[in-house]
Parts: C-alpha cells; sequence; structure tokens
C-alpha cells in the first residue's frame, strides 16, 4: 500500500452487533469499509440497519459501502469480491465475522439446522478467505480476522452445529496461518463469550443467567470489547501474531 492508497477492510455481517462495532472501529479518513449482510426474514430492517452503520462510520469521517451478499452462496461472495477488486485493486483487512445459530439438541437437529449453520458460519468463511487471500498473496501482505467463539473450544448443549462450526473455524485460521504466513499474511481467530446483541437477545432469562454465572468478570461482554481486539489483530502492532485464537470471553474459558 502506498501512502496516498486507502487501507480496503472488508467485513461480513457488518450491519448490527459485532460486526457493526467492527466496521465503526476502522472508521478513518485513509480506510474504506465495504461490508455486507443478509437475512431473508426481514430484508427491509437489515437494509435500514446496514445503512445506520454506514451513516456512523461517515460521521466519524470514515467511509463505508455495503451489499446484501448471502456469503453461503459462493457465486454471490465471488461478485461482491470482485467489485471491490475492481475498484480499489487491493484488500488488506478481511474480518469473517457474519454468523448465525439454529440451535437444538443433537438428538432432535434437523439437517437442514446444521447444514445452514456450517454453511455459513464456515463455510461462508471458506469462500471468502480464499478470494480474499489471492489478493493478498499478490499484495505479501494481509489480515485474516476469523470470528469464533468460545463454544467452538469448550461445546455448548443444544449448539452442536454451531460449536462444530466455531471449532472448524479455529482449523480453519490455524491452516490457512501457516498456508499464507509465508506472504506476509496473518489469520487469526477471535473467540468470543456471551456479548450483548441481537442473537443473544434472542436467548431467554433463564439461559441468559446460566451463560452470565459462567463468566468470572461478571457481565456480559459488548461488541466494542470485541471490536477492539479485531483493531489491534488488524494493526501493525499486531504483526508477529499469527495462528492464534483470543478469547473475549470475560474470562468464560480459562
Ligand atoms: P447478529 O445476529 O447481531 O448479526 C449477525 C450479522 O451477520 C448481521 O449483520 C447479519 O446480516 C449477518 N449475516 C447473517 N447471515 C448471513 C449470511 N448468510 N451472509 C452474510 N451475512 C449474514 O450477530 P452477532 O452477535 O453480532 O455475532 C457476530 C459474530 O460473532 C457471529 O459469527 C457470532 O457467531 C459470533 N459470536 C457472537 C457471540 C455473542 O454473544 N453475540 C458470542 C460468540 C461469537
Amino acid at each position: 500500500m502506498t501512502e496516498h492508497e486507502k487501507q480496503i477492510v472488508v467485513v461480513t455481517g457488518g450491519s448490527r452487533g459485532i460486526g457493526r462495532a467492527i466496521c465503526i472501529s476502522f472508521a478513518a479518513p485513509n480506510t474504506q469499509v465495504f461490508f455486507n449482510y443478509f437475512n431473508p426474514v426481514d430484508p427491509d430492517a437489515e437494509l435500514a440497519a446496514a445503512m445506520e452503520t454506514e451513516k456512523l462510520i461517515a460521521e466519524l469521517q470514515g467511509s463505508a459501502s455495503s451489499r446484501s451478499v448471502n456469503i453461503a452462496n459462493e457465486k454471490e461472495v465471488e461478485r461482491f469480491f470482485a467489485e471491490i477488486i475492481e475498484n480499489t485493486g487491493r484488500i488488506d483487512v478481511l474480518i469473517n465475522n457474519a454468523g448465525i445459530t439454529k440451535d437444538g439438541l443433537l438428538v432432535r437437529m434437523k439437517e437442514k439446522d446444521w447444514d445452514d449453520v456450517l454453511d455459513v458460519n464456515l463455510k461462508g468463511a471458506f469462500t471468502c478467505t480464499k478470494i480474499a487471500a489471492k489478493a493478498m498473496m499478490k499484495q505479501r501482505h494481509g489480515r485474516i480476522i476469523n470470528i469464533s467463539s468460545v463454544v467452538g473450544v469448550t461445546g455448548n448443549a443444544g449448539q452442536a452445529n454451531y460449536s462444530a462450526s466455531k471449532a472448524g473455524l479455529i482449523g480453519l485460521t490455524k491452516t490457512t496461518a501457516k498456508e499464507l504466513a509465508p506472504r506476509g499474511i496473518t489469520v487469526n481467530a477471535v473467540a468470543p463469550g456471551f456479548i450483548e446483541t441481537d442473537m443473544t437477545a434472542a436467548l431467554s432469562e433463564k439461559a441468559r443467567n446460566a451463560m452470565l454465572d459462567q463468566v468470572p468478570l461478571r457481565r456480559a461482554g459488548l461488541p466494542d470489547d470485541v471490536a477492539g481486539v479485531v483493531a489491534f489483530l488488524a494493526s501493525e502492532s499486531a504483526s508477529y501474531i499469527t495462528g492464534q485464537v483470543i478469547h473475549v470471553s470475560g474470562g468464560m474459558y480459562i
């Protein structure tokens, strides 16, 4: 990147929650953020949320643009990245953040609920990584950060699909870190614990209290708690860190 070029940051699932906080953490005049989002149930609400993220970034003198892209669909992802590379010629940072849950006990879990979660959380990250890595390899520089979860390490009853996808992301992180290190690209994972977003707002009071009981720091995390660590991993200060899983969970896993 020359001093006149903007840093290009791509975030999946940037319309809300942790993804929005991550996008905002990159709001700066020398950075262009591209993010995507997808909500087949309520596309209008998701579009409004994405516009709000763009507005919040503009208020901080940053620039962002977004598209509805289902990361489980390889063709859509290819089009999304092709447009970015056509316009900017590079990708400096990729954050694989988009994720969904379809919880249920293993013995009752439907094949579709397994496939949907694995397709978005794991295959989606694979597809985005594969495309972004090609651009980064040419640049001989890049940062990839995967948003895993504490349950990818510990497991969690009722989340066989989700915890398997998040454990898979850790394997993907470690392997891509090894493959891409010679090209100056670092790949790390962040494993959040219980963070206040729409995803956790859907939990019952009982499930919420049970989760909080497991947090030694005695509070739920905020999207900014995760975004700060992502920003650090994307920065030059983290240039000697690769293949690691950083837990941001108030000590849920020690
Ligand atoms: P959220 O539900 O608030 O937001 C999810 C985002 O992903 C939205 O922007 C949505 O549009 C996008 N998205 C969903 N499916 C998509 C698809 N197929 N293609 C493209 N975008 C899609 O979620 P939250 O809580 O902000 O979570 C963000 C990430 O952090 C997820 O990967 C989640 O698994 C992970 N995480 C969250 C924790 C929490 O306590 N909230 C804890 C540990 C990990």
